[in-house]
């Protein structure tokens, strides 16, 4: 499973492609908005700091000025993936840009319905919610494993891209459901390294090779 850190922050990005775990990266509007500067200038040193698919989200909802806007971000670095949500509109501009060689990523998807949609457009990736579906007690992971049997039935090439992961449990779900992208915020990343025992361990083999020096 591939990890992209699901933020903005180019600190966030740096600091978890230090640890060499980072395979990509995607934002939204909201992401971007808590971030000072001008949003094509934080996608290009985003690019900069990352070796893979950077996801960046036009927000116009027409299909001719998200069309103009998804090509605009294409071109600010060869590793942008345009995310486009889950609307009529979208997955006619999912396909023009498709064709021409330009990946896309439906975003905001709650159910395999929308995600079948998405995979007949040719989208490069597909972007489920997980959290947001638990939210309203729906349950995040059913909608992605009936996504992974449904593109495993017809070798849809569509990435599945876990999103709306809100804490490790999510991480988890993602991973035994087998998606093959999981995109988490910089806390949640952290998150995964923790274990008491781990630490505890740590303590205890350090104070005993203390003790044996003296
Ligand atoms: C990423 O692609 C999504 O925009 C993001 O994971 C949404 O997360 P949220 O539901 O916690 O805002």
């Amino acid at each position: 499973m591939k990890i992209y850190a699901d933020t903005a922050n180019i600190e966030e990005i740096k600091n978890i492609a230090a640890m060499g775990l980072l395979d990509g990266v995607t934002t939204n509007p909201s992401l971007v908005a808590k971030e000072k500067g001008e949003f094509k200038e934080i996608m290009a040193n985003i690019c900069e700091a990352v070796n893979g698919p950077v996801h960046a989200e036009p927000v116009s909802l027409e299909a001719g000025p998200m069309e103009k806007e998804s090509r605009e971000l294409a071109e600010i670095h060869k590793n942008i993936v345009v995310k486009i949500p889950m609307i009529p509109t979208g997955l006619a501009v999912c396909k023009k840009l498709s064709q021409d060689d330009i990946p896309v990523n439906i975003t905001l998807v709650f159910n395999a319905t929308q995600a079948l949609l998405c995979a007949k457009t040719g989208a490069a990736y597909v972007t489920p919610f997980l959290g947001r579906l638990d939210d309203i007690s729906n349950i995040g992971v059913e909608m992605l494993s009936d996504i992974i049997q449904i593109y495993e039935n017809y070798a849809f090439e569509t990435e599945i891209l876990a999103a709306s992961l809100r804490h490790p449990v999510h991480v988890l779900e993602a991973a035994l459901a087998g998606a093959d992208i999981a995109t988490i915020p910089a806390k949640v990343f952290h998150q995964l390294f923790k274990h008491p025992l781990t630490d505890r361990g740590i303590e205890a083999f350090l104070s005993d090779w203390e003790k044996a020096k003296k």
